[in-house]
């Protein structure tokens, strides 16, 4: 049935009932439906924080890549190089206002200081070359993109 066919009171109704309630909700129902906390970031630190998501993006594939060749060490020289904690400390320089973490909410900066330990915590359980318990401790890792992506957007 299209909506041409409704029966006019019926037509008026739905639209009542449109500007009565959908429409001053909108805004809310998105942000239900969503789900994430909203964290204003200056463009110049989202600038930064792309670049170095997508080196986080690449190093895990190659960690994976190591793993499934049995170069356990490969693996975890990556992880801790390029997502441990040898690899915080990445926007020090860059100008107050291109540094990420000075606009995360506590919660939003531990998950992210979390993803370094457990990068660097995977390095040496890696280095035991068990590919079991080496992927175990990868998930730690990947656990952390998913838990930040799924609780903060920054647009
Ligand atoms: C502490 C929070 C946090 C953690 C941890 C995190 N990310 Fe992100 N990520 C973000 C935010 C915020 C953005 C959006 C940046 C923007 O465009 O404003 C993003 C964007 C991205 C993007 C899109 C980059 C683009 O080109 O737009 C990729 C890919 C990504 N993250 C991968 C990862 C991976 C892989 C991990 C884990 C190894 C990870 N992220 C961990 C917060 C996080």
């Amino acid at each position: 049935m299209t909506l041409f066919s409704v029966s006019r009171p019926i037509r008026f109704s739905l639209s009542l009932f449109a500007l009565l309630f959908a429409v001053p909700l909108a805004p809310t129902f998105a942000a239900d439906v969503d789900g994430r906390q909203f964290v204003p970031m200056s463009p110049e630190a989202r600038v930064e924080m792309r670049a170095e998501m997508l080196d986080f993006l690449t190093a895990l594939q190659q960690i994976i890549t190591a793993i499934s060749e049995g170069k356990p060490g490969e693996a975890a020289d990556t992880a801790e190089n390029l997502i441990g904690l040898s690899a915080m400390g990445r926007h020090r320089d860059a100008a107050p206002n291109a540094r990420p973490g000075r606009f995360m909410p506590k919660d939003m900066h531990m998950i992210a200081r979390g993803m370094h330990a457990a990068a660097s915590d995977f390095a040496k359980v890696a280095r035991t070359g068990d590919p079991v318990k080496a992927l175990g401790a990868l998930q730690a890792v990947t656990g952390a993109c998913v838990a930040c992506h799924r609780s903060y957007r920054t647009q």
